[in-house]
């Protein structure tokens, strides 16, 4: 597996930008290992921290990887382990062990990892298992190194961890021959003999990490030779004007060999004498990375002479600086950087407030100087770094955007400027900006922009990243971004999308985290290059305006948009809140104010034409007027009044009718009464003879509760001059009363009723009558009118009774 060769392969930093000049020594086996098992997550067990004085019992047998580190074990048994046969990484560091027998591990035959660094060991037992890749014995309380003569068959050993108290030459003989990687020496516990040398002859290794006492003078006698080092880390050294050269006289061996590429110093305090002195030391070294983290200047800063030899140093990097002088000339300090003969220098997370302009043409090609407290004077009216393409200002103290701009005016070879998180605000709108025509990439974002920035811009910039600003909108009177290719505008307040107009070349649009809530539809027209669009976290407004725009996306597919569809929710309105705009949906109608006054009134046309064509054809009006009259009568016979009851009546209905329709009257009229037991007296058939008519009316008319006239022109012809005599005697028929029921059988012109009949022409003025339905199927309803008018409950008399 390539993680366990190559250790000093120059793994690149996280800084994109000046990874190509820093490279570190890092232990990506121990990594390597890690990660090997982070898929299979039930068979990594930590029991990391948890002040355990022994292995728990309760392992599951299955394990993998098992972390029993910053614990207090104080030993390990066979039975703590021996039912783990899958185990390949076990870390016990932090503990108390004094004591080890390799073979405790006898049936953990599949181990490749063991760190027990940071433990109480003063003698291990043989022998450890031929698998072992990873065995870290460092910072423990041996005298001598712990190598025994069986570590030789650890073919498979990559990395090695030791440390003791003193070294003879030869200790690791036994793995001479073995193919490191990483060798970790532990000097802590070194003893020190005054005026007295000793040396260690070091295997073949790529990386050889040397750790020194944290809080003790650097003093170490010992010669350390090694051939054909990668990597060399040094960690822990205090020095000071007198103990320098020691440093110096120890490196000088480890050094020497050709392909030493990377040397890393790891806190190290020094004065800056010192400091300068290990640079002039190096200058002529093949030592192309140096790497510097956490260094404490102390002392005294003054002005050191250096002599800038010709060097194959490409990059210098010093991380996290802590100066402890406070009053010094910054000429003293900062002149010593500037004129580096070098191609990349990082000075970051320190409280340097500056940096001066070289004062010759630089060879500078990257400067990176992240989290430290520049302020806009930086290279202001700077000539010399004519070289420089990658310039770094990331949290710093810079405010005025218009400075920054003039800064780069004669850098010529500038292309990449990162200035974000600073404070950075726009420049007044009248002022022309003196950006560097070379800037492609231009690193704006976390500043406190606002809009009017697009009035100031490096005209051929490719990639503008201004995220996380002021930003409310984009002006129209932009600077023209022919080459502008990807814009990140997140996290900002811009209400809608851009357009494309001046910005071309456009393919890239991050304009996520914004206040966009109903984004331009002809986005997608007016950026026709557009590959990536991420639009999510915007508080859309889900209403019509957005149904074009959701098309659009379906027309571009989801590879464009990125997050879709997860990412693009309504937030409004309310009862919307959270629906992905995928699940959106308006029905066309309600989005269509055209289409929705259509249909409108298509539907008022179509009831109206129905209304017509019900009245036309099947005779509404008719149909709304019979059931109104059913109803009142329905009304009126339940609130009969008691009299009603109570009168001496013989039948329910008299029914008078001419001649002429008395064929209706028996076959229509009587079936369909006396079907319903309604007692009839019929004019014809009841009357007594001898009486004169009217008498004979008038009897029968008391006799029924109820009278039926069947009116046809025959009818007023015959008979109704008798009634119209009648009612003019006997007012029984007031206004309004109810006994009375007509029946038009045919209809009878107003102008056919003679003039005398006032009653008559009355009762029709009225349209009180029923109409005989000529369409047999309206007849029903007409039958269940005429019958309503009846109530059963009378108590009706026979005939004879009364005459008795
Ligand atoms: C700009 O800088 C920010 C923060 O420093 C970083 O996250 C972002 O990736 C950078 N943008 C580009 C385009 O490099």
């Amino acid at each position: 597996m390539s993680l366990w060769d190559n250790l000093c392969n120059m793994t690149q930093d996280g800084e994109s930008m000046v990874g190509s000049f820093h490279f570190v020594c890092t232990l990506a086996l121990i990594v390597g290992t890690v990660i090997q098992f982070s898929d299979e997550l039930e068979s990594v067990v930590d029991y990391s921290n948890r002040n355990l004085t022994h292995v728990p019992k309760d392992l599951p047998p299955r394990t993998k990887a098992l972390s029993l580190s910053q614990n207090s074990i104080a030993e390990l048994r066979r039975s703590d382990i021996s039912f783990l046969s899958e185990l390949r990484v076990l870390r016990l560091s932090h503990n108390r062990i004094w004591r080890l027998d390799f073979g405790v591990f006898l049936f953990n035959q599949d181990l490749e990892y063991l760190d027990i660094s940071h433990n109480r060991l003063r003698n291990i037992s043989c022998c450890p298992m031929a698998n072992l890749k990873h065995l870290d014995l460092s910072f423990n309380d041996f005298d001598v190194l712990p190598v025994y003569k069986e570590f030789g068959n650890l073919t498979q050993l990559s990395f090695l961890g030791l440390g003791a108290a003193k070294f003879r030459q030869l200790d690791l003989l036994p793995i001479a021959h073995l193919h490191l990687s990483y060798i970790l020496l532990d000097l802590v516990s070194y003893h020190v003999k005054e005026d007295e040398t000793e040396s260690l002859q070091v295997p073949n290794t790529n990386a050889l990490h040397l750790v020194f006492h944290p809080n003790s003078w650097f003093s170490v006698q010992v010669n350390i030779s090694i051939n054909a080092l990668g990597c060399l880390q040094l960690s822990n050294m205090k020095l000071n004007d007198k103990n320098c050269q020691r440093l110096m006289t120890f490196l000088s061996e480890l050094t020497r060999g050709p392909t030493l590429l990377n040397l890393t110093l790891q806190h190290i305090e020094t004065t800056w004498k010192c400091l300068v002195k290990l640079f002039q030391f190096l200058w002529p070294r093949p030592v192309e990375y140096l790497n510097i983290y956490n260094l404490t200047i102390t002392e005294s800063i003054n002005m050191e002479r250096f002599i800038y030899s010709e060097t194959v140093l490409k990059s210098l990097k010093i991380e996290h600086v802590t100066n402890q002088v406070y009053l010094f000339s910054k000429e003293a300090l900062y002149s010593v950087f500037a004129e580096m003969n070098i191609a990349a220098l990082s000075l970051s997370d320190t409280p340097f407030i500056h940096m001066i302009c070289p004062r010759f043409p630089s060879t500078f090609t990257v400067l990176n100087f992240t989290q430290n407290v520049f302020t806009d004077s930086i290279f202001q009216d700077c000539s010399t770094l004519k070289r420089l393409e990658t310039l770094i200002l990331q949290r710093n103290g810079l405010k005025n955007l218009f400075k920054v701009a003039l800064m780069t005016k004669n850098m010529f070879s500038l292309e990449t400027l990162d200035v974000s998180l600073n404070s950075l605000n726009s420049p007044a709108n009248n002022r022309t900006c003196a950006w560097a025509e070379s800037i492609l990439v231009l690193n704006l974002s976390s500043n406190v922009l606002s809009g009017s920035v697009f009035r100031c811009l490096p005209p051929k910039v490719r990639v503008l990243d201004l995220h996380n600003n002021r930003i409310l909108s984009i002006p129209k009177d932009v600077i023209q971004l022919q080459a502008l290719q990807e814009l990140n505008v997140a996290s900002n307040s811009l209400s809608d999308l851009p357009g494309c107009g001046a910005f071309s070349s456009l393919s890239v649009l991050a304009i996520d985290h914004n206040s966009v809530s109903h984004p331009s539809e002809d986005f997608f027209q007016s950026c026709q290059n557009i590959s990536s669009l991420t639009a999510g976290n915007n508080p859309f407004r889900c209403t019509c305006e957005l149904r074009e725009f959701v098309k659009s996306i379906g027309r571009v597919s989801g590879e464009v948009v990125e997050g879709w569809p997860d990412s693009y929710r309504c937030d409004y309105p309310e009862s919307t809140k959270g629906t992905p705009l995928q699940d959106f949906h308006m029905s066309p109608l309600s989005c269509d104010t055209i289409l929705l006054t259509v249909t409108i009134g298509a539907t008022m046309l179509l009831l109206a034409a129905t209304g017509a064509f019900l009245c036309l054809y099947f005779d509404l009006p008719w149909y709304v007027r019979m059931l109104c009259q059913w109803t009142r009568t329905r009304h009126r016979a339940r609130n009969i009044p008691l009299e009603e009851l109570q009168r001496n009546l013989q039948f329910h209905a008299f029914v008078s009718y001419s001649e002429h329709d008395s064929a209706w009257v028996k076959n229509e009229l009587l079936p369909n009464l006396e079907k319903d037991d309604i007692r009839v007296c019929l004019h014809e058939r009841n009357f007594v003879p001898g009486k004169s008519i009217v008498e004979n009316i008038i009897h029968s008319i008391e006799k029924s509760y109820k009278s039926i006239f069947v009116l046809s022109p025959h009818f007023i012809q015959s008979e109704w001059c008798h009634y119209e005599l009648y009612f003019a005697h006997h007012n029984l028929f007031h206004e309004g009363s109810d006994n009375l029921i007509l029946i038009l059988l045919e209809p009878i012109p107003q102008n056919n009723i003679p003039g005398r009949y006032h009653k008559l022409r009355a009762l029709m003025a009225q349209r009180t009558y029923l109409e005989w339905p000529t369409e047999k199927g309206k007849r029903g309803l007409f039958w269940a009118n005429l019958r309503a008018s009846f109530i059963m409950k009378l108590n009706l008399v026979n005939e004879d009774d009364v005459r008795t």
